[in-house]
């Protein structure tokens, strides 16, 4: 007889642990001979109690029936607050096994009322549970188990709803927009475990396609009647049994082409897998042992990789069905993706088949480490630079970050020159080039020069490749010699000499250039092998003695400094890179013995252009003339004019002029 196991059957996280830590507590009471209570049954199943009865632990019904030192059980239902209190009053030894789903709907609870704000609950007011949840709000919490409960309902300021964890999700669904218009401020935290709700569903999917379906459960529990009662509405042919021998022995002589399995959340392993093996036997007519059953359910391995699906979500852990008989546990800290939701598929890495508690210990961070891993090591071999972020300074360098891996990145691998400040690199984002790895010990050795170098080197080869002599290209003033001014090309430097900077003669390159300007040059000679760009700036400039008739005509009177005297006339600078010689016989207005007795340097003076030589590059000025135009138009005629013996004692200097 063909037979199908529910996807999700039998116990859940929180009933799996609370077993586990009992089972662990009855064993050690045993040892040390010390009595050992449970506070109220732990798990609605009989057969499942029968182990602890074997072991000596006593059902109470109130914390006063525990006898003097005796080890006290409280089960994953949760317990009000006053029962950890009166345990402590009496001096007696708690296992906790609350669930840690319903230990934050306590939490949250608290915090709530806390500032003085009600809670509304919802749930059925004589579950354990919900008792124990009300106990930490007081008065400030409202039990809701039906529509008319909520017409009794006060006018209240920001209550906040939660509800049972087995609470039917259906209902919530239902109750929350009337509470929501009952209450504008309502706040809503889900606290329902799906646990229970995915077995539910699960067994009345596998009822709809079922000939006939075998619940496995205790009688007295819940859920476990719940679950029976919707599968029998969907397969008429469904039994709800707490032991093998209780199946229907007609669906032995009957037949049928498939069973359905399904278990609630209480319901043991060990009672589970019995029936399996029970409905083996009755299909294959010989006996199965419990390996072989083990052998037909999911085996898993610890640092296996298995695809789950996230069925709850608390503040500090995610909960994953691996298709394995115990739910699988991630923590926080072992969550890489922070959104996760209630159904969603993630891969997971198994850390620990069984926690200790009888879960199963997942990682995501570590399926995500292990693939960053391989991404950098290809990244290693390929010589490909990775991105980082600079974390800490430690002692010989940084420590950077990349793609959560931990690299280390040497204080000389830092730059190209030597680094004082390694503090500067923390919270930077850079490229680094890994250099070495230590596989075994996951450590990497990173640099952050070699990749600014290899970028230099590209961006100097693509530069060099666009060179050609006699180009014009753009440029910025990068710094200053004596001897010229260095400029950046994008990524190679070029010189332009002093003497190629202006036409005129400067003494430093600063009376031209601006540090950080873009200016226009021409590449003079290019040399590869000594890496050498020569480049002029003033080939691109008009060379001041073109036209230079028509900007000084001969009669014209201009205004302008003189820069040097001697001993036959003085300069006077018309324009950079153009001087015109005032002739000592033209200095003045009267015959002068020395130039400087009527001239100094920097002095601005009026003189009259008395002729234009391109080609010798001369012009001879007058302050003379100038000052005897001026009087001519102001009707004043001098009474003398100097005498032209002067000019041929001392013929006009040529300029002087660079180019
Ligand atoms: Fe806990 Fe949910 Fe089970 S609340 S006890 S995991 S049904």
């Amino acid at each position: 007889m063909p037979y199908e196991i529910a996807r999700y059957a039998g116990f859940c996280a929180g009933v799996r642990r609370a077993i586990e830590m009992a089972r662990k507590a009855a064993l050690e009471a045993k040892r040390e001979k010390k009595p050992c209570v449970m506070l109220g049954e732990l798990i609605h199943n009989d057969s499942a109690l029968e182990e602890f009865r074997a072991l000596g632990v006593r059902v109470v019904q109130q914390v006063s029936d525990a006898p003097e030192g005796a080890v006290i059980i409280l089960r994953s239902h949760g317990e009000r607050p006053e029962t950890y209190e009166q345990c402590k009053k009496r001096g007696l030894q708690v296992v906790d096994t609350t669930c840690r789903f319903v230990s934050q709907l306590h939490e949250i609870v608290q915090e709530h009322t806390k500032k003085g704000l009600p809670v509304l609950l919802l749930g059925d007011p004589n579950h354990p549970e919900t008792i124990g949840t009300a106990g930490f709000g007081g008065e400030l919490v409202h039990v809701l188990s039906c529509r008319e409960d909520i017409g009794r309902l006060p006018p209240l300021k920001e209550p906040l709803l939660v509800a049972q964890t087995t609470y039917p999700p259906d209902l919530w669904a239902e109750t929350q927009p009337t509470l929501s218009t009952l209450y504008p401020d309502l706040k809503v935290r889900p606290t329902i475990c799906t646990a229970t709700q995915l077995r539910q569903q699960s067994a009345m999917e596998l009822a709809a396609r079922s000939d006939a379906v075998v619940v496995v459960g205790g009688k007295h529990s819940a859920n476990t009647k719940k679950l029976y009662e919707s599968c029998l509405r969907l397969c008429p042919r469904t039994c709800l049994v707490e032991r093998a021998e209780e199946i229907d022995p007609c669906f032995a002589n009957i037949h049928i082409e498939n069973i359905g399995i399904a278990a609630g959340a209480s319901t043991p392993d060990w009672s589970f897998k019995e029936v399996v093996t029970h409905m083996s036997e009755i299909e294959q007519n010989a006996s199965m042992t419990m390996e072989d059953i083990e052998k037909t359910l999911v085996r898993i391995h610890n640092g296996q990789t298995v695809t789950g699906t996230v069925v709850q979500i608390t503040e500090d852990e995610v909960c994953v069905n691996v298709g394995y008989k115990a739910d699988g546990i991630i923590k926080k800290e072992d969550l890489q993706d922070k959104d996760v939701e209630i159904g969603q598929e993630i891969e997971v890495e198994v850390v620990k088949v069984n926690d200790g508690e009888g879960n199963v210990l997942l990682s995501q961070r570590n399926i995500i480490n292990r693939k960053v891993w391989e991404e950098l090591m290809a990244a290693f071999e390929n010589k490909e630079y990775v991105d980082a972020v600079g974390k800490e300074a430690v002692k010989g360098g940084l420590l950077a970050d990349v793609k959560g891996v931990r690299a280390f990145v040497p204080a000389s691998q830092l730059a190209q020159r030597y680094v004082d400040k390694i503090n500067q690199f923390v919270g930077q984002e850079m490229k680094l080039k890994i250099i070495d790895v230590d596989a075994q010990k996951k450590r990497i050795v990173a640099s952050r020069k070699a990749v600014i170098a290899e970028e230099a080197a590209a961006k100097k080869e693509a530069a060099w490749s666009k060179l050609e002599e006699g180009a014009v290209v753009k440029g910025i003033v990068r710094r200053f010699a004596d001897f010229g001014a260095f400029v950046d090309l994008g990524g190679v430097d070029g010189l332009i000499h002093i003497t190629d900077i202006a036409w005129s003669r400067i003494n430093h390159p600063s009376q031209v250039l601006k540090i950080g300007d873009e200016i226009d040059v021409k590449i003079l000679s290019l040399d590869p092998e000594k890496e050498r760009i020569q480049l002029g700036y003033k080939q691109l400039q008009p060379k001041p003695w073109d036209n230079i008739e028509e900007k000084y005509p001969v009669g014209v009177i201009i205004e302008r400094p003189v820069v040097r005297l001697c001993a036959f006339g003085a300069f006077v600078a018309l324009e950079p890179g153009v001087d015109g010689l005032v002739h000592i016989s033209q200095c003045a207005a009267t015959r002068v013995n020395k130039v400087e007795d009527v001239l100094a340097p920097g002095q601005v003076v009026r003189v009259k252009v008395l002729g234009v030589d391109p080609a010798a590059r001369r012009i001879s000025l007058s302050i003379r003339e100038a000052l005897a135009d001026e009087a001519l138009s102001e009707d004043f005629v001098a009474d003398e004019i100097p005498g032209e013996e002067y000019a041929e004692e001392a013929p006009a200097e040529e300029t002087p002029v660079e180019e």
